[in-house]
């Protein structure tokens, strides 16, 4: 059974583009000094948002993912985050920039800061283009965040609904169509 639904576009690229160039300019103060920084995306919806940014980032840059299992339809609140993917690199005494496309409960990014915050990385940092304070389950900021969004389901620029939808280029709202009048 598939709902019908439409998308409506809460954020443009325009915009999306024009935040990240304002965050790449606050990143590369944070990091001014560094050696390298290893920007670690997380699989797979970062993939086009850490694309955009690190081109932004003019800076001596690493890039490396890492990918997190989903929860799923689980709706338990001690939600376990097992590591499908780990880094290929080495961040000991390193500076790391993890990407996240949006902190929703939280569980996914707080679980990887932690788990690489073991590591002992130099510096670590955290970066999600959107976040949706109104789900949170755990006590989690990103240390920037592109833009904080109303509690509403979003696709694209990363972000999919059921591995669709990734490839928009803005960032859309889900409506289904049986929902409204
Ligand atoms: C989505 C999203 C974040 C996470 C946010 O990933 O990309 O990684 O959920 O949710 P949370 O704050 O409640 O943990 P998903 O697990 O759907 O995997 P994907 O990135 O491969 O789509
Ligand atoms: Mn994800
Ligand atoms: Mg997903």
């Amino acid at each position: 059974t598939t709902r019908k639904y439409h998308i409506d576009q809460m954020i443009s690229a325009k915009a999306i583009a024009a935040r990240i160039e304002a965050l790449a300019d606050e990143i590369k103060a944070e990091f001014d000094d560094t050696p390298k920084l290893v920007v670690v995306g997380l699989l797979r919806g970062s993939f086009v948002f850490i694309a955009d940014l690190v081109r932004e980032l003019d800076l001596p840059v690493e890039v490396d993912f890492i990918e997190a299992s989903s929860y799923g339809d689980s709706t338990e609140s001690s939600r376990e985050v097992r590591i499908l993917k780990d880094l290929r690199g080495q961040i000991a005494g390193r500076d790391v920039l993890i990407v996240e496309d949006i902190v929703d409960t939280g569980h996914t990014l707080s679980a990887v800061s932690e788990y690489l915050t073991a590591r002992h990385p130099a510096r670590m940092k955290t970066i999600a283009l959107l976040d949706k304070p109104a789900r949170r389950e755990v006590d989690f900021k990103a240390d920037w965040i592109g833009f904080e969004i109303p509690d509403e389901f979003v696709v694209g620029y990363g972000i999919d609904f059921a591995q669709r939808n990734r490839n928009l280029p803005y960032i859309g709202s889900v409506k289904f169509d049986d929902d409204e009048g």
